[in-house]
């Protein structure tokens, strides 16, 4: 039987592609201007992958009927009540080159993969306006934010999946496997569910090569090689830390005050903020889960709270620190799925002194072993970093595949 076929926008080193070939697709066209993206393509998914700006492709140029088009389109600058912007301007969105091809191709389903500060752009607007686009070229469309481990990756990224089809079905969803041991209120989940499975821990998958060497040669490991066990060492790095100490409960309880005289619930502001429950932490006391807003989002909350200057300063003054292996905030945990992989490589190996490793950043992103990568170290780390975990786009691609 012919495989349905997949044309890949914004395709990176091929997370999602590679998602979507396991589950059985043919990726019959794909695009990336980066260069590294594309050799690592080409090396480990074929050379139907075109170097290019994707402004610059026509349409004609890509295959016709492809079943899907999938593709994580950035959206970084994305403003649509800017007024200084000309409409002229607001054509570069890049999601409205994806929008174009899938006019063009007519595919039953498309998979849009982003980020989930996408959801609070303009307070929601941004993904409104997507949706409509998507909606208007004639696709039902839905869209969920996904988050890796509660389907089996070692890792607790987030990612918005945007889905439309225009054949009449549903847009299908993965049901989740996994739920997090740590928190009690779980326990009602795997009543319910009996079949769900706990968290995979980072330690899990990676203590294997806790010890190894680094190394940019392949290293022997029983019958197979270990590749690209390379890693930043320089631990010692700066962020911007608050210039002021502050005391996490006497903010909280100001912020409480301020919460309680107005109309505004945590609830509400979470909501108003894009939120799942980050606003919870700043009304609660607690030294585990209890936070400080950032100066943005403590800028933002006091147009809602109406609170005065009292805190400002010591809130919002920030200055470049120094951190440590042992002070990094960024030490990725061990015991539990890890924190999301970024695309500059800046996590910590929770018990050695260097970098968490280019194939120790994939495995956690569930690139198979056998999966090479190109390019400097940077550029290795920012493919993993911005890819697609491949088993979770797997999991997308395999509901797709029913409706096909
Ligand atoms: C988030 S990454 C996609 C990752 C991919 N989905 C994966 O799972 O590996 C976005 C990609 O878009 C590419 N990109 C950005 N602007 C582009 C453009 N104008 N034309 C082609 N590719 C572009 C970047 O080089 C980057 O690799």
């Amino acid at each position: 039987m012919k495989k349905p076929t997949v044309v890949s926008l914004f395709a990176g080193a091929g997370g999602m592609d590679l998602g979507f070939k396991q589950a059985g697709f043919d990726i019959v066209w794909a695009n990336d201007f980066d260069k590294d993206c594309v050799i690592t393509y080409r090396k480990n998914l074929g050379n139907h992958i075109v170097l290019g700006d994707i402004k610059d492709v026509k349409s004609e140029d890509i295959p016709n009927n492809p079943d899907v088009v999938i593709g994580g389109f950035p959206c970084q600058g994305f403003s649509i009540n800017n007024k200084k912007r000309s409409m002229e301007d607001e054509r570069n969105h890049l999601y409205k080159e994806m929008l174009r091809i899938i006019k063009d191709k007519q595919p039953k389903y498309f998979v849009a993969e982003n980020v989930k500060g996408i959801l609070s752009l303009e307070k929601g607007k941004v993904i409104e306006l997507i949706v409509n686009d998507f909606k208007k070229i004639g696709y039902d469309v839905d869209y969920q934010l996904l988050t890796a481990s509660d389907f089996g990756v070692p890792q607790n990224r987030q990612r918005v999946f945007i889905i439309g089809n225009r054949i009449g079905k549903e847009n299908p969803y993965p049901e989740i496997t996994h739920y997090n041991p740590n928190l009690k209120k779980n326990q009602q989940m795997t009543l319910d569910n009996p079949n769900l499975k706990p968290y995979v821990t980072a330690k899990e998958v990676l203590s294997h090569l806790a010890n190894r060497r680094i190394s940019y040669d392949p290293q022997k490991n029983g019958k197979g090689y270990i590749y690209n066990h390379i890693a930043r060492t320089n631990v010692a790095d700066t962020f911007w830390g608050r210039k002021y100490k502050v005391n996490q409960h006497d903010i909280c309880d100001y912020l409480k005050e301020a919460r309680n005289k107005s109309e505004w619930s945590t609830q509400k502001i979470d909501e108003y903020f894009g939120y799942r429950h980050t606003a919870g932490h700043w009304f609660r006391k607690d030294n585990n889960s209890g936070s400080i807003p950032n100066p943005e989002d403590w800028w933002e909350l006091k147009k809602l709270l109406k609170f005065d200057d009292k805190y400002d300063k010591a809130v919002t003054t920030l200055e470049e620190k120094t951190i440590t292996f042992e002070q990094s905030l960024r030490i990725a945990n061990w015991d539990t799925p890890s924190d999301t992989i970024t695309a500059t490589g800046t996590e910590i190996h929770p018990n050695k002194k260097r970098r968490i490793s280019v194939r120790e950043a994939a495995i956690l992103q569930t690139f198979p072993d056998n999966f090479i990568f190109e390019g400097a170290l940077g550029s290795m780390y920012k493919q993993i970093g911005n890819a697609v975990p491949v088993f979770l786009a797997k999991l997308v691609a395999r509901e797709i595949k029913k409706n096909l």
